[in-house]
């Protein structure tokens, strides 16, 4: 593994930016100084006009592996994630099988290790009965992030509705509860009333009316009881809605261990973009009003949105042509969440230093990731370059899917160059192939 010297690039961290250079050896950040220090026998790339980052850290993916792999695997959509200039990735349980115990865990870490080019972890699922094993396997320091709970159903049927088992999951100490919030009920109600008025045919326009800001607000609003009565470490998912940020201002004042994740797709697209989209804008939380994407963008500069996940969900395109009731809820985002993100923070005059936390620091701090996350001595080189000055539209993702919905929309940034544990894993848009030098992410209790 070279010796190099990244120099003269704007250095943004979650605390600050300078124009600086960074020094890399075997693997490791060995260095990071104000100007360019006099280094013997090192391989110098100079980072004029460019933003130094640490590599994003997306918390929140669904690769499909093993199961769904019709759609996507961990290898393309590592490839994809690369590309993005994301570094280290932690998938989601609702795969086939889910990951709701130690041997679908361990099959998910085996597979990763054999195809993975980004650094890997995974969540583990609840279910309504196995809090206390999860609780088991906390204490024999078995390797997952955090616990994901679906308190409302969405693809792969993993809902938890039995009140105790919420109970007993938001009593877990020792790793982070990960909540997809969406009152069950009112979204049935919804898609009842939907259907009596379209039968079969209904508009994609309807999905933020029957995934409503009331399903979101009234399963929001249960997961902060649940959090403030126990004191749980909660990471509320894909916050959607202005009415959430407010509620998680309020309730961070009073249990700091609450955090908040929005995605890019909240942040760029509305309502209005459904007649154009169609099913290729259908998630779930739905995507909401142009007012609720702006409280977004001003929650993630304040602070009260700590982290953005891509929420990458593939689907294939034949799946999302399907109409309203067939169609799969899920966006192909990992390839062009960092990108979105920095177009939006360019036009606004967002400080990069709230990219650096939210794609970074605060997914490495929520998670407890060791030596990865933050541009420090000693920490792993998972880095990426981003150029602010060039401007394109994006193409067709790596995603095995082979579609985007961000396909042909300008961006402001792009990602230049990227590494991995000190490895050049993709340059100009390009994975560097031949390496293996992923790792599985370790977690600090
Ligand atoms: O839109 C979504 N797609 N929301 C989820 O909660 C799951 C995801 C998927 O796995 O497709
Ligand atoms: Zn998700």
């Amino acid at each position: 593994m070279s010796r190099l010297l990244l120099k003269n690039a704007a250095i943004v961290t979650g605390a600050t930016s300078f124009k600086g250079s960074l020094g890399v050896d075997g693997g490791r950040i060995s260095g990071i100084w104000e100007g360019v220090p006099s280094l013997a026998g090192v391989r110098e790339i100079d980072l004029e006009g460019k933003i130094l980052m640490a590599g994003a850290i997306d918390t929140h993916v669904h690769f499909r592996e093993p199961g769904l792999t019709h759609k996507a695997d961990i290898g393309s959509e590592s490839a994809a994630a690369v590309l993005g200039g994301v570094t280290s990735f932690i998938d989601m349980p609702n795969t086939a099988p889910p990951t709701v115990n130690l041997a679908t865990l361990e099959d998910k870490l085996r597979r990763a290790g054999e195809t993975s080019l980004a650094n890997y972890g995974f969540h583990i699922g609840a279910t309504n009965e196995n809090a206390a094993q999860i609780r088991e396997y906390i204490g024999l320091g078995a390797r997952f992030a955090g616990v994901k709970v679906f308190m409302g159903s969405s693809t792969g049927n993993m809902l938890v509705d039995r009140e105790g088992a919420l109970d007993d999951l938001f009593k877990i100490k020792g790793k982070t509860i990960l909540t997809h919030c969406e009152d069950e009920s009112i979204v049935k109600a919804n898609l009842k009333r939907a259907e009596s008025i379209y039968g079969e045919e209904i508009p994609f326009s309807e999905h933020s009316r029957i995934r409503s800001r009331e399903a979101c607000v009234k399963s929001t609003g249960k997961a902060l009881d649940l959090a403030l009565r126990h004191g749980t470490r909660l990471h509320i998912l894909h916050v959607s809605t202005a009415e959430e940020v407010e509620m998680i201002r309020e309730a961070k004042l009073r249990n700091p261990g609450i955090t908040a994740e929005t995605s890019a797709n909240y942040l760029w697209f509305s309502d209005e973009d459904y007649d154009r989209m169609g099913g290729r804008l259908k998630c779930n939380p739905s995507v909401k009003t142009a007012a609720d994407r702006e409280a977004l963008i001003k929650a993630l500069e304040e602070g009260v949105i700590d982290s953005i996940g891509s929420d990458h969900a593939p689907h294939l395109p034949e799946e999302k042509a399907r109409p309203y009731l067939g169609c799969p809820s899920g966006l192909p985002t990992i390839q062009h969440s960092l990108p979105a993100a920095l177009t939006i923070s360019l036009n606004r005059g967002i400080p990069l230093s709230r990219l650096a936390s939210a794609f970074s620091e605060m997914p490495a701090t929520i998670f407890g990731i060791e030596d990865r996350g933050f541009l420090r001595e000693g920490y792993h080189a998972d880095l990426v370059v981003l150029d602010p000055n060039r401007e394109y539209t994006a193409g067709p993702p790596a995603s095995k899917c082979g579609w985007s919905p961000y396909e042909g929309l300008k961006f402001k940034g792009s990602v230049d160059m990227v590494w991995v544990n000190g490895s050049l894993a993709a340059a100009d848009g390009k994975i560097v192939e031949g390496r293996k030098y992923s790792r599985p992410l370790l977690y600090k209790s």
